[in-house]
């Protein structure tokens, strides 16, 4: 596994991402609450830009006719078909199955890193 540069800390707004090519990848790299998240900015379903949507949050477990709103911008909602994703783990939110890849990231020097390639 390698590191590869992907962006000054200062260029991920929070509450926002960067969409960065590495290694021939395009990789939304995010921030949530300081912390940052790679995901790759590809849609399992048909393949659309999935970094390209919008960042919100989803219902949470509830009781039967209660809704509670939450995980505010941890959720990334496909531009094409509207398929929600875990921008922490890129799980889909419907099922275990479906995801798209994560990557690990470090942050050195002000700068965020994602690792790419095997353990
Ligand atoms: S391409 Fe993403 S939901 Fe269809």
């Amino acid at each position: 596994m390698a590191l590869y540069e992907a962006a000054a800390e200062a260029d991920v707004p929070e509450g926002g991402r960067v969409i960065v090519t590495l290694e021939g990848r395009s990789i939304g790299v995010y921030r949530i609450d300081g912390e940052y998240y790679a995901i790759h900015n590809y849609c399992p379903h048909e393949g659309a830009e999935l970094c390209k949507g919008h960042i919100h949050g989803t219902t949470l477990p509830s009781n039967v006719a209660e809704f509670e709103y939450g995980r505010e911008g941890q959720i990334v909602r496909c531009p094409w078909h509207g398929w929600e994703f875990d921008i922490k783990s890129g799980r889909s939110l419907f099922s275990d199955k479906v995801r798209t890849r994560s990557y690990k990231v470090e942050v050195l020097g002000g700068m965020v890193y994602v690792a790419i390639g095997k353990d």
